[in-house]
């Protein structure tokens, strides 16, 4: 079976006090693997939560979550702490990275945590090659421009091999130009590496890179 990311009838609601927020509203996707997928939606449409349930983050109140073939929704904490580690890859608006180590240690760190250490620094610097920061390794993060951190951010999602990589806005907070380079950095990355890319942004210049484009609105989403 080809693998692939399928939702069916996910439901999740906040309560707030009295009232009850339906982030996910019964939602029904079909992702195939290596697609570079942009999800579009107004602030507070359910975004976030869509790439949390993916991302085995939040755990909806219904339906499924299948993952080549298997329901994270139904796994226990220890499987989808497992998950979360191996499979996923992370991307943010604000790059997230520790202040006080390097590029180079911010990327090996990802390897660490996952307790694959063999090779660990080789290859968290062939990634840092990767993204084009081979002269950079050594730099801390508040020595980098904006979009060369996440460019580092980008390596440290990857190097540990997911099978799907979620983005939050990755270029909410970079100018336009820098925005696009990087939009197309993780196109290219998504193609070679025939990797599933799940990306929310507000940028139509993004979405005209995807190979599918999902909206959402209300935690109800919409293909096209
Ligand atoms: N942990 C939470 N507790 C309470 N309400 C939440 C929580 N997470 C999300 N929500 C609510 O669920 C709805 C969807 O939130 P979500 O963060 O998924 O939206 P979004 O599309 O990512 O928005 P934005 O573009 O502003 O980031 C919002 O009304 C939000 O306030
Ligand atoms: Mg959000």
């Amino acid at each position: 079976m080809a693998e692939r990311i399928v939702l069916k009838d996910v439901k999740k609601t906040f309560k707030m006090g009295e009232v009850d927020i339906k982030a996910l509203d019964g939602v029904d996707l079909v992702i195939d693997r290596g697609k570079f997928v942009v999800v579009l939606g107004p602030s507070g449409s359910g975004k976030t939560t869509l790439l949390n349930v993916i991302g085995g983050i939040d755990t909806p109140d219904s339906g499924s979550v299948i993952i080549d073939g298997e329901d994270i929704a139904a796994y226990p904490e220890s499987r989808l702490s497992a998950y979360r580690r191996d499979s996923v890859g992370w991307i943010f608006q604000f790059f997230n990275l520790i202040p006080s180590l390097t590029a180079l240690e911010n990327v090996a760190l990802s390897l660490d945590m996952a307790g694959d250490r063999k090779d660990m620094m080789e290859r968290a610097r062939e990634y840092l090659e990767h993204v084009g920061l081979k002269d950079r390794v050594d730099s801390f993060p508040s020595q980098l421009s904006g979009g060369e951190q996440q460019r580092v951010a980008i390596a440290r999602a990857l190097v540990k091999r997911p099978r799907i990589v979620l983005a939050d806005e990755p270029t909410g907070n970079l100018d336009q130009e820098t925005g696009m380079t990087i939009a197309s950095l993780m196109r290219d990355i998504c193609s070679r590496e025939k990797k599933t890319f799940i990306v929310v942004s507000h940028d139509p210049k993004i979405s005209s890179l995807a190979d599918v484009v999902i909206r959402i609105r209300d935690g109800k989403t919409y293909e096209g």
